[in-house]
């Protein structure tokens, strides 16, 4: 179980030759008073562990390739209250060299950090550890008087991590395939339960429901469900308003599986019926996910979906008279940006808008088998006098999770119906 864990230590420490690397998870966060909003470690972290405790610390000392664990003591009187923790034991049980007790970090170290030439932490995240990096850099100095050099060169650990996460494993693969499958299955039965009258929120609730009963505790991020005209609103979360026979419901949804993102996107009719100006947008935007989906491929440069999706928002908006001109024309000058103000898509995994470099150095890199990306392109057409007003507060995305493969790529979120035809019969159905 843990050795996909073990073994991404070891490729890192190979990396870090005679380096060492200080990581320490994410700290709990008090919501109000005394309660806690849920515990959720760093992404970095739990890639390289496994070990979902807070108040944990990986070290890894390149000199010795020995990979360390400082957590929380077990402790009897908190275990009664707040319930199992491993303990020292986790070495064995997650696989590290040594484990030690949170509370001995301060006074090891130092004399570690003497030990070694060079230091890579999470540069200039958190500037609380900044400074105890710092306070424990002055104490390895004062260290190396007697025949110890400290860390004289200092990196970055998180760019050495994000490109190793931005290839995702066998294992990885398969969590955020199931992490789609909740989240599609989550979006089928939102559909299914929609009636005109109800309120977001009513729906949001089939969602979580969907996600918790398989065991995906938390969504990856705040449920959008928005009907009407809050489609239009592009982080809309309020989720309080009512769902109106006649209008558009887009719920951008997804659940956290495990650790792992879904991202999925679905725009229908509260009614079950799309209306004949509805049907137009949306079978636009349908288009252009369809022709950006077709682009990733592996070799493809990453923009070769934000630049297909374009041009068929743009040739879309033409057709229905939302601006007048030419596709280049209007590419170039950026008028679109009045209806399609973000971006096609953002790598995911461990975070639903995942880690690595887009363009390293300047150019854009290619797609490679085991990327994974989402595909979402959208319309969101405001009230506007330039604008036929049967178009007004229309607001349509689509947003599928694409994983590249060897020879092309597969879309692992498409158990939730987005043709046109399929969500009226889904709809009907029910
Ligand atoms: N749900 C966040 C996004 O689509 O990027
Ligand atoms: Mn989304
Ligand atoms: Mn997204």
């Amino acid at each position: 179980m843990h050795v996909s864990f073990q073994h991404r230590r070891q490729r890192l420490l190979a990396q870090l030759g005679d380096a060492i690397a200080i990581l320490p998870t994410a700290p709990e966060v008090i919501r109000n008073g005394d309660a806690h909003y849920p515990y959720r470690g760093d992404s970095h972290f739990l890639y390289l562990t496994g070990f979902s405790e807070p108040e944990a610390v990986l070290v890894l000392d390149g000199k010795a390739g020995k990979a360390l664990l400082f957590c929380r003591d077990k402790n009897p009187d908190s275990e009664i209250w707040d319930g199992f923790r491993y303990g020292p034991a986790a070495a064995e049980a997650f696989g590290f060299d040594e484990a030690y007790s949170i509370v001995e970090l301060d006074q090891r170290l130092p004399p570690l950090l003497a030990e070694h030439a060079a230091l890579y932490w999470a540069v200039g995240r958190d500037t609380g550890w900044d400074a105890r990096i710092a306070g424990y850099l002055q104490q390895a100095r004062q260290q190396a008087r007697v025949g110890k050099d400290a860390p004289q060169q200092y990196g970055d650990l998180l760019a050495l991590i994000d490109e190793m996460r931005l290839l995702k494993d066998e294992r990885e693969i398969a969590v955020l395939q199931q992490a789609g499958r909740i989240s599609a299955e989550a979006h089928v039965r939102a559909m299914q339960a929609c009636r005109p009258g109800m309120m977001e929120y009513q729906i949001e609730a089939e969602l979580l429901h969907h996600f918790v009963r398989n065991g995906a505790r938390q969504p990856a991020y705040e449920s959008i469900v928005a009907g009407g005209a809050n489609a239009c609103t592009l982080h809309y979360a309020a989720n309080n308003a009512r769902l109106n026979d006649g209008d558009l419901l887009l719920i951008d949804a997804g659940c956290e599986f495990n650790g792992y993102a879904g991202d999925i996107t679905r725009t229908f009719p509260v009614n079950g019926r799309f209306s004949g100006a509805q049907r137009d947008v949306y079978e636009v935007v349908l288009a252009a996910q369809l022709a950006a989906i077709a682009a990733v491929q592996p070799g493809a440069r990453l923009d070769a979906p934000a630049d297909a999706a374009l041009r068929v928002l743009v040739q879309g908006m033409l057709d229905l008279k939302l601006l007048a001109g030419s596709v280049d024309g209007v590419i170039e000058s950026g008028d679109y940006r009045r209806f399609y103000m973000h971006g096609i898509g953002h790598f995911i995994g461990l975070d639903v808008h995942d880690v690595g470099a887009r363009r390293p150095g300047g150019p854009w890199r290619s797609f490679e088998s085991g990327m994974c990306t989402t595909i979402e392109p959208g319309l969101y057409i405001r009230p506007d006098d330039r604008v036929p007003a049967v178009f007004h507060n229309i607001g349509i995305r689509i947003e599928d999770n694409v994983l590249v493969t060897d020879d092309g790529h597969q879309v692992y979120t498409d158990d939730v119906p987005k043709r046109i035809d399929d969500i009226e019969a889904l709809m009907k159905q029910h």
